[in-house]
């Protein structure tokens, strides 16, 4: 009898393989065990368990107040669910900017509680040493650079970032800070397509856009908004490809109407 075989598992070496392949990464966020299940079962190279999760789970308005206890409940869920995809989960705000110390204690906790298998963290130099230390901890790294909505209240708003020469610099120096410092990956979010083309080249680590056009490693985008389900938010980049949110509607109201005429549970739907 042929050996069954078990599907490729994702890992941060693969990521590198294929982008020195010129092989696209697919990146999507996930929070619960039934939506990574689909995921996984789409073949999705990788889940990011964002702190996006503190908008479209939880309803808060910014990404600040979720904290890591609840970050590892919904990365174990996630967990729970996946036979292939690599799984990153985002350091929340508040857990890692502090010290070194507290970045690596924090993704210890990550690692342990939820078994995913590496973290993600906003910002470029200011961050380095603590990247540095988790990394001596055998934790692997992914960096996120551009709009970073940890810091939200310090630009001001979601617009565009480094469209100016001196924040592109900086952002370019950062990516290079970021691949020396060990991250495996990098997420850039919202910038100019030539700018995420130019760090894309410079860096030999793959690159995953958000917002950052064609030029990049990679594409990741929050599950909720390209399924739909987020039907008031319509950024330039963001493509649906569901209407999740309508056909939820349309189903509850289906059931809504069966319950209320006794159409529901017919003969065949009882003991
Ligand atoms: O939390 C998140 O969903 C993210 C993506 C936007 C990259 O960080």
């Amino acid at each position: 009898m042929a050996e069954k075989k078990e599907p490729r598992k994702i890992t941060t070496h693969t990521l590198q393989e294929m982008k020195r392949a010129g092989e696209k990464i697919a990146m999507l966020t996930g929070y619960d065990f039934s939506m990574a299940r689909a995921l996984d079962d789409s073949g999705i190279d990788v889940i990011l368990v964002g702190d996006s999760a503190s908008n479209v789970m939880a309803g808060y308005e910014t990404t600040l107040p979720i904290t890591l206890d609840q970050m590892i409940y919904h990365a174990s869920s996630v967990i729970r669910a996946i036979k292939r995809a690599l799984v990153v989960v985002d350091l929340p705000f508040g857990t890692y900017q502090g010290n070194s110390k507290e970045a690596l204690n924090s993704s210890i906790r990550i690692m342990k509680e939820s078994g995913a298998h590496g973290v993600k963290l906003e910002g470029g130099i200011e961050v380095e040493d603590s990247i540095k230390r988790i990394l001596s901890a055998g934790i692997p790294v992914m960096g996120h650079l551009g709009l970073t909505p940890q810091s939200i209240y310090k630009f001001g708003t979601y617009t565009v970032r480094a469209k100016e020469e001196e924040e592109a610099q900086k952002l370019l120096s950062d990516a290079e800070v970021l691949e020396r410092a060990g991250c495996f990956s990098i997420v850039l979010e919202k910038i100019p397509a030539n700018l995420a083309g130019e760090v894309t080249k410079r860096v030999s680590i793959p690159t995953i856009g958000i917002g950052a056009g064609g030029k990049v490693d990679g594409q990741v985008l929050v599950l909720h908004d390209m399924l739909g389900l987020t039907y008031e938010f319509h950024p330039r980049f963001l493509r649906r490809y569901a209407n999740f949110y309508t056909e939820m509607k349309d189903a509850v109201g289906k059931y809504i109407a069966d319950v209320k005429s006794s159409d529901f549970p017919n003969e065949k739907e009882q003991y």
